[in-house]
């Protein structure tokens, strides 16, 4: 879909690259020429996806473990790499989350979803947005959220929560950010099974129909993230900002229809609904 070099010399920092989504945008980043910043808790990861993305692509790629619930040690890590130079993208990727009913959730387990998504994905943003600003460098940040952010959604309640301010964040920083050349989107991803999601919001089973149905039939493919990732990463669109995409096959939309469940009628079952929406009319035509 797109040259090989399309990010070369592009420096992108993403949060959570080690494994899942954050880890596919990394490798399509790196594979089109970017050098990559990853950070998160687990350093085996971090390390093998590092290997793995030299190894491939020949791409410098550099790893450092961080809690971004910590704002000290966001800081001092996004400083650290501005020492070397500016980045000049951010994917904010890192999230926890787990399905509960709310009922059941302790403090500490809200806290640690919105620690995470809400406060941390701030620090970071934060972070990075102000050095661009005093250096006066352009930048693009892009926020993994979910359809959640539209529509809420029972059973992860902290996570539609934090995601709902973070899309909040994306509208209001592409507003306030416009004028130093800072773009700020977000990608809201339907289903796209990652090992760190699944074991959390389907833990029961394969195919994502813990979800709902989908009106694909189908659960996303990793290559459309990462071209949709790296659209928006690239130059040459700066007039589109402050825009959550959702990239989930319409699902959401067909979940939020009231007639949503019709998709699952045979010819000869809207045969019949036709003929008995006729018989209805007919009788109203008869009394006129
Ligand atoms: C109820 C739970 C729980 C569960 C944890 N807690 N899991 N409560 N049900 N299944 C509670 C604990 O009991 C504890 O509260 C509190 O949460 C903190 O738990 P810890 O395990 O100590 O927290 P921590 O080690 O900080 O882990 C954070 C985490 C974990 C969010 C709980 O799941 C994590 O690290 N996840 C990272 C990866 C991840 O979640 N990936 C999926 C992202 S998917 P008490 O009171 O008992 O001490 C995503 C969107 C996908 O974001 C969109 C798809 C459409």
């Amino acid at each position: 879909m797109f040259k090989d070099n399309l990010l070369k010399g592009k420096r992108i920092l993403v949060t959570g690259g080690g494994t899942g989504l954050g880890k596919e945008m990394a490798t399509h980043f790196a594979k089109h020429g970017a050098e990559i910043f990853i950070c998160g808790r687990r350093e085996n990861v971090l390390e093998e996806t590092a290997n793995e993305l030299t190894k491939e692509y020949g791409a410098k790629v550099h790893f450092s473990t961080l809690d971004i619930r910590d704002s000290k040690d966001v800081d001092s890590y996004i400083q650290s790499i501005f020492d070397s130079g500016p980045l000049d993208g951010l994917v904010n990727n890192a999230a926890g989350n787990f399905i509960s009913p709310t009922k059941d959730l302790s403090p500490k387990g809200f806290d640690a979803i919105a620690n995470i998504v809400f406060h941390g994905t701030f620090y970071v943003t934060h972070a990075v947005g102000k050095r661009w600003i005093e250096s006066n460098h352009k930048g693009s940040i892009i926020s993994i959220l979910a359809t959640w952010v539209w529509t809420g959604s029972p059973y992860v309640v902290p996570s539609a929560m934090s995601k709902s301010g973070l899309n909040a964040m994306t509208q209001s920083l592409a507003a306030e950010w416009g004028q130093y050349g800072i773009k700020v989107n977000a990608i809201a991803p339907g289903p796209f099974p990652t090992k760190g999601a699944w074991e959390r919001l389907n833990p029961n089973g394969e195919d994502g129909s813990v979800m709902g149905d989908h009106p694909m039939g189908r659960v996303g493919e990793m290559n459309e993230l990462q071209n949709l990732a790296t659209f928006l990463m690239a130059d040459g669109c700066e007039y589109l900002t402050g825009q959550t995409i959702a990239i989930d096959g319409a699902q959401y939309l067909t979940g939020g229809g009231t007639f949503s469940n019709l998709s699952k009628l045979s010819e000869d079952d809207w045969e019949q609904m036709r003929n008995m929406i006729r018989s209805s009319n007919n009788k109203d035509k008869a009394d006129r």
